[in-house]
C-alpha cells in the first residue's frame, strides 16, 4: 500500500536513492526517518521542518501541497480566483480521465423476476445505467488490504489510487441514484474518514454508522479497532424513504431484566421498540458454515442489508450494489421484494448458486424481522412474565388499575 513517493519528488529527490534523501537529511537538519515518514504517509510537513525546506531547498508550501496532492482551503480560494486561466489549463486532460470511466465488458451472467446481475467492472456496468434511476446504492468495497478475490483483482494498490479509483465508482453511483436515494457504503475508518471529504462534495450528510465488530487483532499502543464504518449519504435535501426499524430493549441473557435503567419511564415506552441509534451493536461477523457462503469472502450478515433496505427503499425500489462478492444484497433484495442490480468482476457462480437456493436463508431472514420492532421479543417476554417483571402489557394493566 503507501503512497507513490509523492514528497520525495515534491523535494527533488529521488525515492530509491539513498544518497539523495541522506543528503536532503543533512541541508534540512530533518532526520531521514522523518523524511521516510512524510513520504510514507504523504503527510505535509509542518512548523520547523517546513520552514527548513523552505529556506535550504527553496520549496514553499504551495508547491509541496499541489505535488502532493494535499490542497486545502486556502489554494482552492487562490484557485477559485483564478479559475477561467485554470481551467483553461485542466479542461482538456480533465475530460481525459473522465471520459475514460468504463473499462473492459460486462455480461448479464442471471436474470430473476426482479433483478440482473452483471459479470463484470462495475464501472462498466454502471455506464449502462440510466442517470437518477436507481433508490439505493449499497456498496462494500475491497478494502485494499491485499486479499486475495476470486476475481484475482489488485486489492493492495496505492492509496492514492485507492481513493481517485473510489471517487470514480462513487461519482458513478451518485450520477444513478434517483434525486432523494440513499447512498451507503461498508468500509474501514481509515477509507471511509477519506473518503468523506469527496461525498460532502455531491451528497448531503445521514450518518456514520458504527457497527461494533471487532476486525483484527489488538494493536499495540492504539486502541482495539472495534467498529465497521457504514457511511449514510442521501441525494439532495430530503430522503426518499426513511422507515428506520426499532429495536427491542437489551436484557440480560442471564436474568431476563433490562440492562439500561428505564426508571419511571417503563409505561411511556413505545410497545415497537426503542430507537435505533448510530451505533449497531447488534451485526455478528458470518462465521456460521450454513450462513457463509464463500470460504474467506468478506461476507456482509443478512440482518445488516436487511436493515439498510427496509431503512432506504420500499417494496418495488431498485437497489444496487456495485461490489456482488457473495451477493448478500440481492439475496436480501429478493427476499424483500426489492428490484436489483448487481456487478461483480467475477466469477458470478456463488452469488447464482445463492439466489438459486434463497429458501434456505428464508427461514433466518424471517426470524431477524419477528424480533425487532418490538419491546421484547416473543421469547424473552415470556421469560420475563414468567419472572413477574414488567412487559408492556404488564405496565398498560398496571397503569389502567390505577386509574379505576
Ligand atoms: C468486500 S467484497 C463484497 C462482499 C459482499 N458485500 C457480500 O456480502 O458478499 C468486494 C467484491 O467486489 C468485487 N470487485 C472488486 N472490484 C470490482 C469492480 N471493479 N467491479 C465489480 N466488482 C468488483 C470483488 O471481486 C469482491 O467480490
Amino acid at each position: 500500500m503507501g503512497y507513490s513517493n509523492q514528497f520525495f519528488k515534491a523535494i527533488n529527490v529521488e525515492p530509491s536513492s539513498s544518497a539523495e534523501i541522506k543528503s536532503a537529511a543533512r541541508a534540512t537538519s530533518i532526520s531521514v526517518a522523518q523524511l521516510k515518514y512524510y513520504n510514507e504517509k504523504n503527510i505535509i510537513p509542518s512548523g520547523k521542518d517546513l520552514e527548513s525546506i523552505g529556506e535550504n531547498l527553496g520549496i514553499t508550501e504551495l508547491e509541496l501541497m499541489i505535488n502532493m496532492g494535499r490542497i486545502n482551503h486556502a489554494v482552492l480560494d487562490a484557485m477559485q480566483s483564478n479559475s477561467n486561466k485554470i481551467i483553461e489549463i485542466l479542461q482538456n486532460d480533465y475530460n481525459e480521465v473522465k471520459n475514460n470511466l468504463a473499462i473492459g465488458t460486462s455480461k448479464l451472467v442471471f436474470e430473476t423476476r426482479l433483478g440482473k446481475l452483471f459479470e463484470g467492472d462495475c464501472l462498466k456496468v454502471m455506464s449502462q445505467i440510466e442517470s437518477d434511476s436507481v433508490d439505493l446504492v449499497f456498496a462494500d468495497p475491497p478494502f485494499n488490504l491485499s486479499k486475495l478475490y476470486p476475481s484475482k483483482m489488485d486489492d493492495n494498490i496505492k492509496v492514492e489510487n485507492y481513493l481517485s479509483w473510489s471517487e470514480k465508482w462513487i461519482a458513478e453511483c451518485i450520477r444513478i441514484l434517483k434525486p432523494g436515494g440513499a447512498f451507503f457504503t461498508w468500509n474501514l475508518p481509515l477509507w471511509n474518514s477519506k473518503l468523506t471529504g469527496y461525498l460532502h462534495t455531491r451528497l448531503s450528510f445521514r450518518h456514520w454508522i458504527a457497527t461494533d465488530i471487532k476486525y483484527s487483532l489488538p494493536i499495540k499502543n492504539k486502541l482495539y479497532p472495534s467498529h465497521y464504518s457504514l457511511l449514510y449519504f442521501i441525494k439532495g435535501e430530503k430522503p426518499n424513504t426513511f422507515n428506520s426499524d426499532r429495536m427491542p430493549m437489551q436484557t440480560c441473557p442471564k436474568c431476563y431484566g433490562e440492562v439500561k435503567d428505564y426508571g419511571g419511564y417503563k409505561h411511556k415506552m413505545n410497545p415497537k421498540g426503542v430507537s435505533l441509534t448510530d451505533v449497531w451493536q447488534d451485526i455478528s461477523p458470518v462465521r456460521h458454515a450454513k450462513y457463509k457462503k464463500r470460504e474467506g469472502s468478506n461476507e456482509l450478515s443478512i440482518k445488516l442489508l436487511d436493515r439498510v433496505i427496509e431503512m432506504s427503499t420500499n417494496e418495488g425500489d431498485i437497489v444496487f450494489d456495485p461490489f456482488g462478492g457473495s451477493g448478500t444484497t440481492y439475496a436480501v433484495a429478493e427476499l424483500k421484494n426489492r428490484k436489483w442490480i448487481g456487478a461483480e468482476l467475477g466469477p458470478c457462480d456463488i452469488i447464482i448458486d445463492r439466489l438459486q437456493q434463497l429458501d434456505e436463508e428464508k427461514e433466518y431472514f424471517e426470524s431477524i424481522r419477528s424480533n425487532i420492532n418490538c419491546l421484547f421479543p416473543q421469547k424473552i417476554k415470556m421469560e420475563r412474565e414468567k419472572r413477574g417483571i414488567w412487559t408492556y402489557e404488564s405496565e398498560q394493566k398496571r397503569k389502567n388499575d390505577i386509574s379505576d
